[in-house]
């Protein structure tokens, strides 16, 4: 597979079969995400793999806003909460912001990592998808996260159960322009 038809073929994958995912596989997985760019290499990004009784918990408790991703994360089985350890990516040694941009770099770092993490799952033949809408504080309270990190995604991770057509895309006219003086 070319980095091409891994970038343009993975698509968000809602249903899966009952096929586990070996933690061989998930470790594997996550080493390659690990090559992800990060703020001056800060590698803030933690995965926690969750499975069993606490993956259902967070579906039936953390989801009431949008009740579809908790029956999303149930047919998952494996549950992947992308977190990062606050206060480093963006930030100086002393504490305070390097740019304007304030802690966002942190947040962009993330989002590097879990498409990174998306594109090798489906070099290995799993499917993902990203969920951003859910109970942030309840979701960390159910796992325990320390003051010092932030849950930013969940990813539902398993063996596709479906075949969606990609969404269309903008056009290349729309998505970049030129500037010259
Ligand atoms: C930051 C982010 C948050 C998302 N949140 C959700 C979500 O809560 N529920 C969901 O079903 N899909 C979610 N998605 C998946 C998008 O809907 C999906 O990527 C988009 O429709 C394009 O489809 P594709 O991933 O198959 O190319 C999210 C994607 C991203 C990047």
């Amino acid at each position: 597979m070319t980095a091409n038809e891994c970038i343009r073929g993975r698509r968000s994958i809602r249903q899966f079969t009952d096929k586990p995912v070996s933690r061989d596989v998930l470790a594997g997985i996550v080493e390659t995400a690990s090559y992800a760019p990060s703020w001056k290499h800060t590698q803030i990004v933690r995965y926690i793999a969750v499975e069993g009784e606490l993956k259902d918990k967070i579906a039936s408790e953390c989801t009431s806003s949008y009740a579809k991703n908790g029956e999303i994360i149930k047919s998952a089985p494996t549950l992947i909460a992308v977190t990062f350890i606050k206060n480093r990516s963006g930030f100086e040694r002393d504490g305070s912001f390097s740019t304007p941009k304030e802690g966002g770099w942190q947040m962009f770092d993330t989002g590097i990592a879990a498409e990174a993490f998306c594109l090798a799952a489906y070099e290995q033949g799993l499917g993902t998808v990203i969920l951003g809408i859910f109970d942030e504080a309840k979701a960390s309270a159910l796992l325990s996260l320390p003051e010092d990190r932030e849950l930013a995604a969940l990813i539902p991770i398993g063996y596709p159960a479906e075949e969606p057509v990609a969404p269309k895309r903008k056009s290349v006219e729309d998505l970049l322009s030129y500037m010259e003086s």
